[in-house]
């Protein structure tokens, strides 16, 4: 069976390396990474992920069963509808769907429609009023672009100060049209968890919940980024946390979008934060895997991933049964290019890799590009070196071993992902 895969990153590389572990995958990548050009029965296709187009008549001729679109980007596009409109199935929302994420507004409001828990928030098209808000309300606060932003769009302000830049800088054009429309949110306090899960726009089945480091800097500290590391399944979604996840935030969230009209089908990745006394809100909602969470999830899943995605397309996940996991708990730690979240270079040599791999070690390239012989860095997260093992000292102590095997001129790496679950950290 043939499986195509959009995306470039160490999330399409963990997809593509669960989706071969069985035999009968073939998967084609658009345009795929260095680490997908080395995978047994992958390839990459030097397509576009906006050639629309290119990629339904590449599925046509060569009989693609599957495609899995792993960035929002495509979704938010409408990539889902074109493909299925030639009768290709996808694993992935529509563009109606894929809004859960391009717009926080409209999120938010679905969420108030759906009586989700989510931090008290107004939505402002102009400076002066938004300007208000935020005097009255005070700080700290958060100030969201609408629409998407890389990550970037997000400013957690602790003072008025800085609240203001912020909305200054949406409403002056920093993020293009996604600036044009501005949520203004209050400040939620506690711990970050991510809860991905599956659905076919009825049944909903969540992943492991994971845990990622958003900022740069040791001691959660810095810059936000795309995510500087991660760890699954996070012990701070109790049985009874995720319980309430499934009740209050993904059956309402799939209920409240099918009111709309929207069968989602996907991954709905719930971004959440609970509070010291255990309060939980969603933060935000995503349309696709997250990465580098999904890097952490997919080495514990054993139930066959194509599987799971058929299930989806095929609208019958609840007769699917639950999903089966190894008894491990999974690290990555991400290996990033000098200076980013900010400026950085591109094309330099990586080497260590096969070094790191014989350490029992998993490495998903994030950003690299396989340059006739040599590997080479091309994106600011370049890779993410993982491990599995009984207990999070063991699976962080090897993903630590192996990527001291790796060299780039500029490697940056925190030293302390999982502190929440290592000991003595
Ligand atoms: P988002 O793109 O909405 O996930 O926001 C990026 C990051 O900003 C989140 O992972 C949080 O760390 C932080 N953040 C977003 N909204 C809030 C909030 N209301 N309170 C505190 N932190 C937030
Ligand atoms: N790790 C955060 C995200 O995928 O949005």
């Amino acid at each position: 069976m043939k499986v195509l895969l959009v995306g470039n990153g160490g999330r399409e590389h963990a997809i593509a390396w669960r989706l071969v572990q069985d035999a009968s995958i073939q998967v084609i990548c658009v345009p795929g990474n260095g680490g997908t050009a080395t995978l047994p029965r992958c390839q990459n296709l030097p397509l576009t992920q906006d050639d629309f187009e290119g990629i339904a008549r590449f599925c046509t001729v060569n009989n693609v069963a599957l495609v899995v679109v792993g960035p929002e980007i495509p979704l938010a596009a409408g990539i889902t509808d074109f493909l299925q409109r030639k009768n290709i199935k996808v694993f992935g929302p529509s563009q109606a769907g894929a809004q859960i994420e391009a717009s926080k507004a409209w999120a938010k409001d679905l969420m108030q429609a759906a009586n989700i828990p989510t931090a008290k928030s107004a939505v402002f098209t102009d400076l002066p009023s938004a300007r208000a808000y935020v005097e009255t309300e005070g700080a700290p606060i958060v100030i969201k672009a609408d629409g998407l932003a890389a990550g970037k769009g997000v400013t957690v302000a602790m003072t008025g100060n800085e609240a203001i830049a912020a909305l200054e800088g949406c409403f002056s054009g920093l993020f293009g049209a996604a600036g044009e429309q501005v949520v203004i949110e209050e400040c939620l306090i506690g711990e970050e968890v991510s809860v991905l899960a599956v659905t076919d726009g009825e049944t909903i089945i969540p992943l492991l919940p994971a845990q990622d480091h958003k900022r740069i800097g040791e001691g959660d500290t810095g810059e936000n980024t795309g995510g500087m590391g991660v760890y699954a399944p996070a012990p701070i979604a109790t049985p009874e946390i995720m319980a309430q996840v499934q009740t209050q935030v993904l059956e309402p969230a799939i209920a409240e979008l099918k009111r709309r009209g929207i069968q989602y089908c996907g991954i709905l990745y719930a971004g959440l934060m609970i509070s010291p006394t255990g309060n939980l809100n969603v933060i935000e909602f995503n349309c696709r895997f997250g990465d580098p969470e999904t890097q952490a999830i997919l080495p514990l899943l054993e139930t066959p991933l194509h599987e799971i995605m058929l299930a989806c397309v095929e609208g019958r996940l609840s007769t699917f049964g639950p999903l089966t996991w190894k008894s491990d708990v999974s690290a990555c730690v991400v290996a990033a290019s000098g200076g980013y979240p900010g400026a950085y270079k591109k094309g330099l040599a990586i080497t260590g890799i096969a070094e790191a791999e014989a350490q029992d070690s998993l490495v998903f390239h994030a950003g690299t590009y396989q340059k006739k012989d040599v590997l080479v860095t091309d994106g600011g997260r370049v890779l993410g070196v993982g491990a599995i093992a009984p207990t999070f000292d063991a699976a962080f102590s090897k993903a630590y071993a192996a990527i001291e095997s790796i060299q780039f001129d500029g490697l940056y790496y925190r030293r302390d992902i999982g502190h929440r679950v290592r000991s003595g950290s």
